[in-house]
């Protein structure tokens, strides 16, 4: 059981559960289409940790990224995701004006 740490919470990963399913259960908002690393929806920054690919994903990845969708953390894992409840800064959230 591994711990991880996301933007505003903490949970341990269940036996069998992949970080994305793991993510899910506690309520994070992540991206996805696949679920299988062909993608590259679900990517998301690592903060500090490592992860085990359970199969070889296929979507190109930059240093410091996870597939969530087909990976477990190594041992405490803590990344760049935020959780459903969470409020966009009012800054981000103005919406562009295009002038139609
Ligand atoms: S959902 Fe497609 S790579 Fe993760």
């Amino acid at each position: 059981m591994s711990l991880v740490i996301t933007r505003s919470k903490s949970f341990n990963l269940q036996t069998g559960e992949t970080l994305l399913e793991g993510l899910e259960r506690t309520g994070h908002q992540v991206e996805y289409q696949c679920r299988s690393g062909y993608c590259g929806s679900c990517r998301t920054r690592v903060i500090s940790g490592e992860v085990r690919y359970l199969t070889e994903p296929l979507a190109y990845i930059f240093s410091g990224e996870v597939l969530p969708c087909c990976c477990v953390p190594v041992d405490t894992l803590s990344i760049d995701i935020a959780t459903e409840k969470e409020e966009i800064p009012s800054y981000l959230a103005v919406e562009p004006d295009f002038g139609f």
